[in-house]
């Protein structure tokens, strides 16, 4: 049986981000840039920085615990895993599998990692909402977790748009938070060189200004495309009060905004006198962590319904994500009833208040000793950070060694 009449959509999340983070101010001095330049120009505050502890499969795991504490979610009810990330920690085994492990979820469990630039997390999003509503989940919920380590070279123009961080989705067929509108989505896919990380890097690689280009174009391409389905099925794709934005930067959400304006026919001063309403709310996580590829969407949805779910009950919110090289999607959701008291049960910005203030010398000395950290010796590691948070260690004989 097909179950396309059920409301499908996230029922709840969290994030996890690092514990240390450095301010973008500290960056620019450092780099001999003014600090309008990152603070104003691109519209970013702090990034965070993982120290070699915090891998993409802690961060996950992390991320995901909490979601589970907060949202009272028993794991033994999961069917599906799939971890979105384009910084995994093995070329075969999936971040999806270690995640199995650490959560202690059920053997009955699809478990895979998807990988397309920072669309990688909505992928599996939109394959769990097509998995119940297929009927194969059977009544059990799936996880789609978003984990990433954002890298560019040191002094390049990339580096101000580093960050860190997971954000843990719970895809269910009585969402709590914002139902899905299965179906109803606009894709655009194109082939291009704008941002990649050649199998021997560990930094990414980047044509910074035809990336933005890309990722405008994407966007054009993924509303048309949304608003004609809206239409075919009788919606009304300007019955949205909330647009979230894949957000590398903050300053291009406002970029974003202005271009979609452009093509539904409004004046860039329309879209800026819209912006505070429509896109802010939204920017507040995303400014504090930096970039986070996967998660980016995911966490300035987290962010606009943190600062706001109880007003916006009953309003449909827009949603655009892009993936370099390039796939993006446009779609929609609505809040639901009641979104508001459970934000605040989920409290979701709590992981940001308990951090650190990273020196640049600091940071700097994590960013060498990367590739190196990833191979040390798991039982030689002394810093692996609160006791309470999962750790990478280290390897014994090529294996990943975790604290749970
Ligand atoms: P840049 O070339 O150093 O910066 O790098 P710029 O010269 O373009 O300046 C940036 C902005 O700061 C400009 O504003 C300047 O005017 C302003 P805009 O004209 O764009 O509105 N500015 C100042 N403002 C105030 N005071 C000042 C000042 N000076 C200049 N003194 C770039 C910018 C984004 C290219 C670089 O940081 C970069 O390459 N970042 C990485 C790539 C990226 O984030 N691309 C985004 C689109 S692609 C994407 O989203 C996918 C991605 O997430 C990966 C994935 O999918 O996996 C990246």
């Amino acid at each position: 049986m097909k179950d396309q009449d059920l409301s499908i959509g996230i029922d709840a999340l969290a994030i996890a981000v690092p514990e240390g983070f450095v301010e973008l101010a500290d960056l620019a001095v450092a780099r001999g840039v003014p600090p309008a330049k990152y603070v104003e120009g691109l519209g970013v505050r702090r990034m965070a920085v993982a120290k070699p502890h915090e891998d993409p499969v802690a961060l996950a795991a992390d991320a995901s615990r909490r979601l589970f504490r907060t949202a009272d979610v028993d794991p033994s009810s999961i069917g599906l895993v799939v971890v979105g990330t384009e910084t995994a920690v093995d070329h075969s085994k999936p971040v999806a599998a270690y995640l199995h492990g650490l959560l202690g979820l059920p053997s009955r469990c699809r478990v895979y990692e998807a990988k397309h630039a920072c669309f990688g997390g909505t992928a599996g999003l939109l394959t769990a909402m097509d998995w119940i509503a297929s009927g194969s989940a059977r009544g059990r919920s799936a996880l789609v977790v978003c984990t990433d380590i954002a890298r560019y070279a040191l002094g390049s123009a990339g580096e101000p748009t580093q960050g860190a961080g997971a954000v843990a989705l719970l895809v269910t067929s009585s969402p709590r938070l914002l139902a899905l509108e299965p179906g109803v989505t606009g894709s655009y896919a194109r082939d291009v060189a704008d941002f990649w990380r050649p199998l021997y890097k560990k930094d990414a690689v980047v044509d910074g200004h035809l990336s933005v280009q890309c990722y405008l174009d994407a966007l054009a391409g993924a509303y048309d495309a949304w608003e004609e389905t809206s239409r075919e099925v009788g919606q009304d794709p300007d019955d949205v009060v909330r647009r979230c934005y894949h957000v590398p930067y903050g300053k291009l959400a406002r970029k974003a905004h202005r271009h979609l304006a452009a093509l539904r026919g409004f004046a860039d001063a329309e879209a800026d006198a819209s912006f505070d309403i429509e896109v802010a709310p939204s920017l507040r996580f995303p400014s504090e962590v930096g970039n986070v590829y996967t998660g980016s969407l995911y966490l300035a949805l987290a962010s606009l319904l943190d600062a706001e779910a109880e007003q916006l009950e009953g309003g449909r919110v827009g949603l655009f994500s892009y993936g370099s090289g390039c796939c993006a999607e446009y779609f929609a959701g609505r809040v639901q009833p009641g979104a508001g008291p459970f934000t605040e049960k989920l409290a979701l910005g709590a992981p940001l208040a308990a951090r650190k203030r990273l020196e640049l010398p600091e940071y700097e000395a994590i960013r060498r000793g990367d590739v190196e950290a990833d191979q040390r010796p798991a039982a030689a590691t002394d810093d692996a950070g609160a006791l309470e948070r999962v750790a990478f260690l280290g390897v014994d004989s090529d294996r990943r060694v975790y604290r749970a």
